[in-house]
């Protein structure tokens, strides 16, 4: 039976969140695509350009860092909320490889309230990452400690890992507030001038002093006139896109126009709730939505969480489940787990319910969207965590956001027989083997959500979106 989208069409009565459960890269891309059409805009309220997916329109790919995938429908309004930050380079890229293959991008829309990810952020974020592995490494070698002290993260220590798109900095910023720029202020060069001298002075200082405890890197310089002429180049490019996004979407909802936002990032990476340290600098659970657009959270409606069969985490900081051995590496290849923002191989592990079922609380999912099945084909047994072991010996079936405990978890498996089948042609939950039944119905029981989106293969056609059975 062929699958039909419009069978998800009681999503559309409302607005809709979609929003990742894990730590990123869950197939939000996928399920935004095939749910954009029903909306009459799709909202970005979070994040920046450390997001990435691929939308497959016709035949047709588009790689997408901060532009909303509604931008590739011709009735869906593509809209940049004030809680995201905005990396004029890569805004612009973006914007110019859309209209060379045809796209009117003329209906996109920023905040004038959104903040800038200024070149010295960049610079900031990886400078700062160099120095706090450097000091990890000098700490470890003064105290015969092992510098490896997370467990499977690739360049260890203190460093997080970041995606280095200057994420951190520029939030860093928006909270000092004096050193911050916002995309307002791109348009008024002539008030910039005054602020870039003082902001130059503070970024050359802190930038000189992190550059001094990285052997053999040079003190980034950054000038006023050169960063003037960059911001005054940004903003006369998007100056006809800028508005007060918040009353734009208030006006939107007020007509009965229907919103999907689109979360960036995924819960465990949010700043509050996540695995602080090693998260990113946004609320990128549904909970950012009211923040990070000004819409109040009753317009938020339906939240369809998205989640990977198994898991993966990009960067630094505990993952219960993860696996090192040959089962993580086939997950790692049949998943083609390798970072589609920086190409890093993405650490793999079975799924853990402990985790999703506590962000699938905090976004109030309503449903939940399985992605990336078919990459479980052929294992003989799959292992499901339902619960943690604690360092005492108890067991608990709540998520342990603080990274320093949950490193010292161990997790408590289900064990599931494997199935042996591919579901790849599979159209209808009907199709899938037994055993692929049953391992949905356990993450449907667990987590108390209905399936109702699953992924079973990277093409787009390669999705079962019908109203959930069980649950
Ligand atoms: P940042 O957002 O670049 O500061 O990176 C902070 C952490 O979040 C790092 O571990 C990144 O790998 C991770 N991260 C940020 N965005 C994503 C994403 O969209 N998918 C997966 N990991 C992400």
């Amino acid at each position: 039976m062929p699958s039909d989208p419009t069978r998800l069409a009681s999503l559309t009565d409302s607005c809709c969140a979609v929003t990742g459960l894990q730590w990123g890269d869950e197939g939000k891309g996928k399920v935004v695509d095939l749910i954009t059409p029903g909306f009459d805009g799709v909202v970005r309220y979070n994040g920046g350009a450390n997001a990435g997916h691929s939308v497959v329109v016709g035949d047709q790919r588009y790689a997408l860092h901060l532009v909303p995938s509604g931008i590739l429908y011709p009735d869906t309004r593509a809209i940049v909320a004030g809680g995201v930050v905005v990396d004029p380079d890569v805004l612009i890229k973006e914007l110019d490889a859309l209209a060379g293959r045809g796209v009117d991008v003329s209906g996109l829309v920023i905040s004038d309230r959104a903040h800038v990810v200024m070149p010295y952020h960049k610079a900031e974020d990886e400078l700062r990452e160099q120095f706090l592995a450097e000091s990890e490494r000098q700490g470890a070698s003064d105290v015969g400690a092992d510098p490896a002290a997370w467990s499977g993260a690739g360049d260890k220590g203190a460093s997080i890992g970041t995606t280095k798109r200057g994420i951190g900095p520029c939030y860093a910023d928006k909270a000092q507030r004096a050193t911050a720029i916002r995309v307002a202020d791109l348009l008024r060069p002539d008030t910039l001038r005054e602020r870039l001298r003082t902001i130059c002075r503070v970024k050359n200082a802190t930038l000189g002093g992190l550059a001094a405890g990285v052997p053999g890197h040079a003190a980034p310089a950054f000038e006023v006139d050169e960063l003037l002429e960059w911001a005054r180049n940004a903003g006369e490019r998007l100056r006809a896109h800028v508005t007060d996004t918040t009353y734009l979407l208030h006006d939107m909802v007020e007509r009965g126009e229907r919103l999907l936002f689109e979360g960036a990032n995924a819960a465990l990476l949010d700043v509050d709730h996540g695995t602080y340290p090693f998260v990113t600098s946004s609320s990128t659970t549904a909970l950012g939505i009211p923040a990070g657009t000004g819409l109040p959270s009753r317009h938020v409606g339906e939240v369809l969480g998205v989640m990977k069969a198994y898991s993966t985490r990009v960067g630094n900081g505990p993952m219960p489940t993860e696996l090192f051995d040959d089962t993580g590496s086939k997950i790692r290849e049949r998943g083609r787990e390798y970072g589609t923002t920086t190409g890093r191989p993405r650490r793999v592990g079975w799924l853990d319910l402990v985790a999703v079922r506590y962000t699938a609380k905090l976004s109030g999912a309503t449903g939940l969207a399985v992605m990336l099945l078919d990459v479980l084909a052929g294992f003989d047994e799959l292992m499901v965590c339902t619960r943690y072991r604690l360092p005492d010996g108890t067991e608990t079936e709540r998520f342990i956001p603080d990274s320093a405990t949950l490193e010292g978890v161990t997790p408590v498996y289900e064990r599931l027989e494997g199935f042996a089948e591919e579901v790849v042609d599979a159209r209808a939950r009907a199709d899938l083997p037994p055993r692929a039944r049953a391992y949905l119905e356990l993450i449907e029981r667990e987590v108390g959500a209905p399936v109702r989106v699953i992924g079973v293969g990277p093409e787009r056609s390669q999705v079962i979106a019908e109203e959930p059975v069980g649950v």
